[in-house]
């Protein structure tokens, strides 16, 4: 018998991303889940009703600040047609109000948002179609944070939109080649919108990634179930107690899921068995807040030169417009 095909084969789960992802993460120290994980269906619903939560002020106050400025903001991209791109659209809830602005200053507006999930995309963008036809609405389904394929244009100048604060679930070094790998594919006088959380009482930013009605504990949990889900895990998500940290010298907010007790988990599909200590803890995300100062250096490393921001009224909130140089 030839001695390689007793090699057990390894599972096919291990070589996807999600398997990789979390045979790298549970077995490294301290051990840790990437956020992206989150978003599996129930994930990307749980986040929703999180963007409508009282504590999480984040969605409603950058939608606050393009309702006050999106007319300024779209003065700003000059030019007779705009292609407006959405990195991570999602359900692009907040860019229709950019989207009107666009249509009522220039003659030609494409629309292209960019999302992993095609379901989402495909929702959204018929929403905006119905609610403004003149805008073209030309959905791309892609992973932004790998592969930054050629970004179209039809020629038009292009605004490129990253807000919601995704930026922030990306560390400095990562978010910074993001930035670069975006500018590569822009030419200069493209222009890029970037939505980031500002750094503020720590009272504030505790309750907004700690809710009351346990919604944030919910999606952090989650994380668990699609690993069960998908990798036949047998995580028990009530063993796991929701921590959410403001982390001072890294001016992060972090997400953590501490092991209650001690406990085994085996993960089928990767072959695995993870042993938790009682008190040991997964770190799930990190959300990092910016001072403008902050903001203007990462644009800059990144490539853009950062021409004006906009803010609410308590200054929690910031929305940048930089110009690729
Ligand atoms: C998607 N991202 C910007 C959110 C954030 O605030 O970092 C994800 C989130 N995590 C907990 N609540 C919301």
């Amino acid at each position: 018998m030839n001695a390689a095909l007793t090699i057990p084969p390894l599972p096919a789960a291990a070589a996807t991303p999600v398997g990789a992802e979390v045979r790298r993460g549970l077995t490294a120290r301290p051990r840790r889940l990437s956020p992206w994980l989150f978003y599996d269906q129930r994930g990307s619903e749980l986040f929703e009703a999180i963007t409508e939560l009282p504590e999480y002020y984040l969605t409603r106050t950058e939608r606050e600040i393009f309702a006050q400025h999106a007319d300024e903001i779209l003065a700003a991209a000059a030019g007779a047609g705009l292609a407006i791109l959405e990195l991570g659209a999602g359900s692009a809830a907040k860019t229709g109000l950019l989207l009107e602005a666009a249509v009522r200053r220039h003659d030609e507006v494409a629309y292209y948002p960019i999302d992993i999930s095609a379901s989402v995309l495909e929702k959204a963008s018929s929403r905006i179609a119905a609610q403004l036809p003149q805008v073209a609405v030309r959905p791309i389904v892609s992973d932004y944070t790998r592969s930054l394929r050629e970004l179209p244009a039809s020629g038009l100048r292009r605004l490129v939109l990253y807000i919601g604060s995704s930026i922030g679930n990306f560390d400095p070094q990562a978010a910074a080649a993001l930035l670069r790998s975006l500018r590569r594919r822009l030419a200069p006088g493209d222009w890029l919108l970037l939505g980031v959380d500002h750094v503020k009482d720590r009272t504030t930013l505790l309750r907004a990634y700690n809710d009351a009605a346990g919604v944030t504990a919910e999606f952090n949990r989650n994380v668990l179930a699609r690993i069960n889900a998908e990798l036949g895990a047998n995580f028990r998500p009530r063993l796991f107690r929701h921590r959410a940290l403001w982390n001072d010298r890294e001016c992060r907010m972090e997400m953590h899921l501490e092991s209650l007790v001690a406990q085994e988990i085996r993960i089928p599909a990767l072959d695995l068995a993870v042993r938790f200590r009682r008190g040991e803890s997964v770190h799930t995300e990190n959300s990092y807040k910016f001072t403008p100062d902050a903001v203007s250096a990462l644009l800059t490393r990144g490539g853009f030169a950062p021409r004006r921001h906009w803010t609410d009224a308590r200054g929690w909130f910031g929305v940048y417009l930089s110009e690729a140089v």
